[in-house]
Parts: structure tokens; C-alpha cells; sequence
């Protein structure tokens, strides 16, 4: 069965119908669900769901164009919930110059002192990085980032970036992009990638895949992933589902 790796659940775009969608999961062979808290309101939001839901896990953390409502009361909040049973990683924290919402010096900082969080929890990270390449890739292996290992979410760099990453022990997060028309260097980090270091995600509900591009995404929506991955692989749709679950279970080692 299919492991989802990233959502948010929590999202207001799912209030009005997220009991009956969440409800639906199993019978639609997605196993396991990881909400990731984004705003500092998501970490509250995530510890409900995961304690609501069996298959649902949670990371906590706060993304970087968040990191303006970040303080130490929040950091000890976040620290606090790591050790609940089914928190399974920090997450998502990292840098974004793209919406650039923060200066970059506050999200190299909290970038940093979140990774120490999980550095000190024992718990792998949700990396979340867009146009922000160098820098992305420059503090984590100055923070020695294989020490911590996890996810670069929703990947969307280079082959040969892809291979720093591989070198400090990361997997790769893949949602919808990977079926746009467009997506030529994604669709080449794919196939350049092992299998053994690829996870399936959405980013729900951001990042619809084609051919429901545009509208809200679920989880419900990976079986297009799955289908465009095994394509690039030449690999049966079940050979993706089951690595990448095996996969996630060898990260995120606190799902049962
Ligand atoms: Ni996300």
C-alpha cells in the first residue's frame, strides 16, 4: 500500500470535508499519511490529527516564509512534541528565496536551531528548499546534515545537486510536478535517482498531478505519481509502491 510522506490535512481548504476524506484512505490503498505542520498554528493542528487518526503521523516544525512567528516558546513547544510516539520527523523547515516572505539571515538561523531540535530528538528532517539552492545545500553540510539524514520535499533541483544530496544520505520527496509537461529536469532526477532513495508525496492540497493539475490535491491523487515514476524507471506500478513504502518505513522509523 501507498505511504504518503507529505501533506497538510490541516489546511482550511479541507474543512469541509476532511473526516470523509480521510475515511476513505484505506479503502483507496493509502496506508500511511505524515501531516507536516508548516505554520506555527500547524503543529497543534498536526498533534490532533495524528492523535484522531491510526494512519496519520506527524512532523513538526515551521517553514521558512513562517519563521517571523518562530521564538523560543514556540521551539520548546515543537521540542516538547518530538517525543510523542507518532512524531516522526522535524519538519517542514528549510529556506525559500523564492516568496522570500523572510530575510535570509532569520531563515538560515531558524533552519539551523530546528535541525539542532532534531539532531538532539533522534529525528530526521522534512526539508522544504525553493530558489534556494546553494544556500540550502551549503548549511546542511555545514550543520553536517548526515548525521541527522531525511527528506528533501518536493525536489526541484539539479541531476548533479541530486547527488550531494544522495552522498549525505537523503531521499527524495515526489509529488505531482513530476507528471507536468514541463518538468524535463525533474523527470531526469527521477530516473538518475535508486529507487531506494525516492518517497512518494503530494503536498496536499497543493500540487495537483495531471490531469487534475490546478484543482485541490489529496492523497488520493498518487497512483498518477506512482504510474509517471514507474514510466521514467521501467518499473512495475507495484514495484514503486512497495519501495517507496519500505523506503519510508526505513526513514520515518517510529511508524509501525
Ligand atoms: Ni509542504
Amino acid at each position: 500500500m501507498i505511504f504518503e510522506t507529505h501533506a497538510h490535512y490541516d489546511d482550511e481548504k479541507f474543512d469541509e470535508d476532511r473526516d470523509q476524506l480521510l475515511n476513505s484512505m484505506k479503502e483507496n490503498n493509502i496506508e500511511y499519511i505524515i501531516n507536516v505542520a508548516a505554520a506555527v498554528k500547524g503543529i497543534k493542528a498536526t498533534k490532533e490529527l495524528m492523535e484522531k487518526y491510526p494512519f496519520v503521523y506527524g512532523a513538526v516544525g515551521v517553514h521558512p516564509d513562517e519563521v517571523g512567528d518562530l521564538d523560543e516558546e514556540v521551539m520548546t513547544q515543537i521540542r516538547a512534541l518530538c517525543s510523542h510516539e507518532k512524531t516522526v520527523a522535524v519538519g517542514e523547515i528549510g529556506l525559500d528565496y523564492y516568496w522570500d516572505k523572510e530575510n535570509h539571515k532569520n531563515q538560515i538561523y531558524w533552519f539551523k536551531r530546528q535541525m539542532d531540535v532534531a539532531r538532539e530528538e533522534k529525528l530526521p528532517i522534512i526539508v522544504h528548499s525553493r530558489d534556494a539552492a546553494a544556500d540550502t545545500l551549503g548549511v546542511m553540510q555545514e550543520h553536517h546534515a548526515e548525521e541527522i539524514g531525511g527528506v528533501v520535499h518536493c525536489y526541484s533541483y539539479s541531476v548533479e545537486m541530486a547527488r550531494d544530496y544522495l552522498n549525505m544520505g537523503f531521499y527524495f520527496g515526489i509529488g505531482g510536478v513530476v507528471t507536468f509537461n514541463n518538468a524535463k529536469k525533474l523527470k531526469e532526477v527521477v530516473s538518475y535517482v535508486p529507487m531506494e532513495s525516492l518517497l512518494l508525496e503530494t503536498d496536499s492540497p497543493y500540487l495537483a498531478p495531471v490531469p487534475n493539475r490546478g484543482k485541490r490535491n489529496s492523497s488520493l491523487n498518487i497512483p498518477y505519481v506512482v504510474s509517471e515514476i514507474a514510466r521514467l524507471k521501467g518499473v512495475s506500478e507495484e514495484e514503486v509502491i512497495e519501495q517507496t513504502n519500505r523506503n519510508a518505513h526505513k526513514l520515518f522509523t517510529k511508524v509501525s
